[in-house]
């Protein structure tokens, strides 16, 4: 089937990929007046978009990569939303020779952001740009409005922007989309957000184990909490999710849903990304990296086999004299823990941007994931706001607003985490935030050992706080200080 001449470069924009996301951000883009030309690598799929949505707008359909292109007005404009990693590059390799100077290719998958920067730079040798964007919110936010997270060119941006934003979601009127920074900066910011929603998740999961180890509490029990906590400062997408699915009740068995379901959390990447990223950084994003490694902990089930039942307990029995108390207390909790993975996530941004000279501003950031995406919450209202205060934040915690809120639950953040450690519940998220917390508030720091015993073994040398200057000591001599 090839195009017929009255649809050739009539397509303000096109997508191949028509899996569910893909299908879902072509509706959307349709449903906003845009002409959208059609392209799967099985026409049937194409096909049966076009007969089941064909109320959304105009779609133009093509069976060959050719035929797709040739639908498009020019510079085309191509979103891309296949699997991360070899398919996106085959997909590239196809549609490449096809295209022409100016034209534009968006990559919308979850890919790496290594992996932007080198097709971004592959592309532009052949004057064309490469734009890598993260889109947030799953399959119901690519229809019914992403935060979307476009890196490449400004002159790309100029003619695909506006396109984006149309279709994104949008809070007090203002898109949840706007140009993050170039090349891999856009899928950098995907998968910084992907990490702090692991942390927001394992947060969330440490909780309703404290209550349903603190309280004996039911899921539908601890549903409700959850769902009282979503009308606070804890107001999010990941909140009301949790008091749904705590709420729900597993048709075969009768049985509150999450109870039988089995506790081995899978993770198809971004999360591990960002931890990697971290440390490669430098930035000490323990909250994402706790998260992420608690979901590898629930998968290692030989481990967990060979542990359970062997390894002794010596917990006290847990009696809550005051339920409600307690569930304040971890509701304070959760909510200071929560401000520390978010400060370590708009670190590692800082510290990306400056690495890769993407000049990434963290406020814009924070305004367009406040909807559309996973991490939604008006919670992100006050992060943009920091911002607004001061662009430069060195640490989001030492913001006013921040400080005076996890202030106000430091006391019950260490009277949950302790009662945790004696009655034997795992709050590595928690327990590593309240550390952070702990650590980076410290005037001093036992890293001063750290260093002495690396001069000692490595000749490593050391800093001094009375002076300037590098030292080492002659350990293995007379032990006098030589400056280097
Ligand atoms: C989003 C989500 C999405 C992510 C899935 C599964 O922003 O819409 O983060 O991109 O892929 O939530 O992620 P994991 O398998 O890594 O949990």
């Amino acid at each position: 089937m090839s195009v017929p001449s009255s649809a050739v470069g009539t397509a303000q924009i096109g997508v191949t990929g028509l899996a569910v996301m893909g299908r879902n951000l072509a509706r959307n883009f349709a449903r906003h007046g845009y002409t959208v030309a059609l392209h799967n690598r099985t026409f049937a799929r194409t096909q049966s978009l076009v007969a089941e949505h064909a109320a959304d707008g105009t779609f133009v359909p093509s069976e060959s990569m050719a035929d797709f292109v040739a639908s498009l007005a020019r510079p085309r404009k191509v979103v891309i939303m296949v699997q991360a990693g070899a398919a996106t590059d085959a997909v590239i390799d196809e549609l490449v020779p096809l295209l022409e100077e100016g034209d534009i290719v968006v990559d919308a998958g979850n890919a790496h952001f290594p992996d932007t920067i080198r097709r971004e730079a592959a592309l532009r040798e052949r004057g064309l740009h490469f734009v890598g964007t993260g889109v947030s919110g799953g399959e119901e936010g690519a229809l019914n409005g992403p935060s979307i997270m476009p890196g490449g060119t400004a002159e790309s941006y100029a003619s695909l922007g506006p396109i984006l934003e149309a279709i994104s979601a949008k809070v007090d009127g203002v898109p949840c989309c706007t140009h993050v920074g170039p090349d891999g900066a856009g899928h950098f910011v995907k998968m910084v957000h992907n990490g702090i929603e692991y942390a927001d998740m394992q947060l969330i999961a440490e909780a309703y184990d404290l209550l349903r180890h603190g309280l004996g509490a039911s899921a539908p029990e601890i549903g409700e909490v959850f769902a009282a906590w979503n009308t606070g400062d804890l107001e999010s997408y990941l909140i009301e999710v949790t008091a749904e699915v705590l709420a729900h009740t597993d048709a075969a068995t009768g049985a509150p849903f999450v109870d039988v379901v089995a506790d081995a959390a899978e993770q198809k990447g971004t999360g591990r990304w960002t931890v990697q990223n971290g440390l490669d950084l430098g930035v000490p994003i323990t909250g994402i990296a706790e998260a992420t490694f608690a979901r590898a902990l629930s998968g290692s089930a030989p481990q967990r086999a060979a542990a359970r039942g062997v390894l002794p307990a010596d917990t006290l029995e847990w009696n809550v004299p005051e339920p409600g108390a307690f569930i304040e207390d971890v509701r304070l909790a959760l909510y200071a823990s929560k401000v520390v993975a978010y400060s370590q996530g708009f670190d590692q941004i800082a510290a990306a941007s400056a690495q890769y000279g993407w000049d990434i501003d963290r406020g814009a950031m924070a305004r367009i994931w406040r909807g559309g995406c996973i991490i939604r919450a008006k919670f992100l209202d006050r992060i943009t706001q920091a911002y607004e205060r001061d662009a430069n934040l060195p640490l989001l915690l030492a913001d006013p607003y921040f400080t005076a809120a996890v202030a106000n639950g430091v006391a019950a953040w260490r009277r949950i985490v302790a009662a945790a450690a004696v009655h034997g519940v795992p709050t590595p998220a928690f327990s590593s935030s309240l550390a952070y917390y702990d650590g980076v508030r410290a005037d001093r720091l036992p890293a001063n050992l750290i260093q002495a015993q690396r001069d000692f073994f490595g000749a490593h040398t050391y800093r001094r706080t009375d002076r300037d200057g590098t030292f080492h000591t002659d350990w293995s001599g007379d032990r006098a200080e030589q400056t280097w």
